[in-house]
């Protein structure tokens, strides 16, 4: 017998050698381990993660996935950005890796870490880069209760749509940007070894700026804790961007951004142009605030008329909001766009009706089911106990014409007003509540 024989899989079996778990913190260990795209998603993938403020070195290592567990020899390594930031807790180090030149189509195996320091493997798959039918997931507000209650979304879609091919934040993925505690600590628990092998999208909400009530300042972890495009307008990295995915367009607006004159344009001069040059088959655009302030104690009115408008002159067919604590889906004034409002976390709030819902909800957590092929978007709203809630299909004939269908055997309406309705709202708004409601359910029962 060769020597080499009985020496390649001992070593092999040594090198992915790590410390046992029994004596670490969890801490120790690489953690908010999440993939994402910088670049083109048929041909690189972005990796972060956090580690300690002693491990200052960390690299990702990863190469074609195989069932075999000898695949040290095929492992390639590359060593990370990395910067030191100190938060509430604690001074972390935030890493992070664009890797490039990959193949399409692939499964790749990974781990990050250093040392006797690593995570475990995982693996994530480059899309092809050419039409097929996927499916992606959209989220509303986790932002409070993040990890006790904001984590059963994240978990049964996982479990309802293991496929999908990335999750999509609509924003206020937490309730203070720039603290960890409560906050970043339990976003990435939430979504688990999930977010190690499903990518994540997300547009900033006001949340994760650091004065959340109007949306000032980013909190540093956006930019520590993931790695999104830089393609935006100059100086809105990782705000605004577009991630083309096969035959789709996403589009990310940080319209935090929007009550500076100067940033309204920019946005909208630039969300024109990716609009104006896209040849693929479908534009889903999310930003956080929804086109109408649809939380019984807001102003009523039009937050974004130039966006609205630019919309409609695009018939782009989704818009993918957030901030409402609510559910709301309908049109506004034009055929197109539908828009969509969502809440994945156990914050709501009680509806003020506008007019332009076709189909709402409160005191309900929600995740969506957007499926997408050549000739059609099929939009599946789900409760976090995996019920279908809502349902729409847009289709797209050979001319181009798009066709809006309601699902049929929707279950009732949720409108029950949440917790503490009499405590948080003025005597008012719950006084016409009852009328309001009567009034909605003629329409739309
Ligand atoms: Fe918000």
């Amino acid at each position: 017998m060769k020597l080499s024989m009985v020496l390649v899989p001992v070593f092999t079996m040594l090198s992915f050698s790590n410390l046992s778990l029994d004596h670490l913190n969890p801490y120790d260990i690489p953690h908010h381990i999440n993939i994402s795209w910088k670049t083109d998603p048929a041909t690189s993938q972005s990796i972060n993660w956090r580690t300690t403020e002693l491990q200052k070195i960390s690299y990702v290592e990863y190469c074609e996935a195989t069932a075999s567990p000898f695949f040290s020899n095929s492992v390639q390594r590359q060593k990370a950005e990395s910067n030191a930031h100190t938060g509430d807790d604690a001074t972390w180090n935030y890493h992070s890796v664009n890797l490039t030149g990959l193949s399409p189509n692939t499964q790749y195996s990974y781990r990050v870490g250093n040392g006797n320091f690593w995570s475990e493997w995982a693996e994530f798959k480059t899309a092809t880069g050419k039409e097929e039918d996927f499916t992606f997931i959209y989220f509303g507000d986790v932002q409070r209760d993040i990890f006790s209650m904001g984590s059963r979304a994240v978990r049964q879609a996982v479990l309802q749509r293991p496929d999908a091919k990335f999750f999509l934040f609509g924003g206020d993925l937490v309730h203070r940007g720039g603290l960890n505690k409560e906050n970043w600590n339990e976003f990435f628990p939430t979504g688990g070894w999930a977010f190690q092998n499903i990518p994540i999208l997300a547009t900033p909400g006001n949340h994760e700026h650091i004065v959340a009530k109007s949306g000032e300042n980013m909190g540093q972890q956006w930019y520590y804790n993931f790695t999104f495009p830089e393609n935006g307008p100059k100086g809105h990295d990782e705000e605004t961007f577009y991630v083309d995915y096969n035959n789709i367009r996403v589009i990310s607006l940080n319209m935090c951004r929007y009550k500076y004159a100067e940033d309204r344009k920019a946005i909208l001069e630039w969300t024109e142009e990716r609009l104006k040059e896209f040849k693929g088959d479908w534009v889903f655009i999310t930003h956080h605030y929804a086109m109408h302030p649809s939380a019984r104690n807001r102003k009523p009115g039009l937050r974004f008329p130039e966006f609205k408008a630019l919309y409609e002159k695009y018939k782009v067919p989704v818009i993918l909001t957030g901030h409402e604590h609510l559910y709301a889906r309908g049109r506004i004034d034009d055929e197109f766009p539908v828009y969509v409002v969502s809440v994945a976390g156990p914050y709501q709030n009680a509806i003020q009706f506008q007019g332009w819902e076709e189909r709402t909800g409160t005191s309900l957590q929600l995740f969506q089911e957007i499926n997408v092929s050549q000739n059609e978007i099929h939009y599946v709203s789900k409760t976090i106990l995996g019920e279908v809630y809502d349902e729409f299909r847009i289709t797209k004939s050979e001319n181009g014409e798009m066709k809006y269908t309601i699902g049929e055997d929707l279950p009732p309406q949720s409108l029950l007003p949440p917790d503490r309705f009499e405590e948080r709202y003025k005597k008012e708004l719950v006084d016409s509540w009852e009328e309001d409601l009567k009034n909605y359910l003629i329409l739309h029962p």
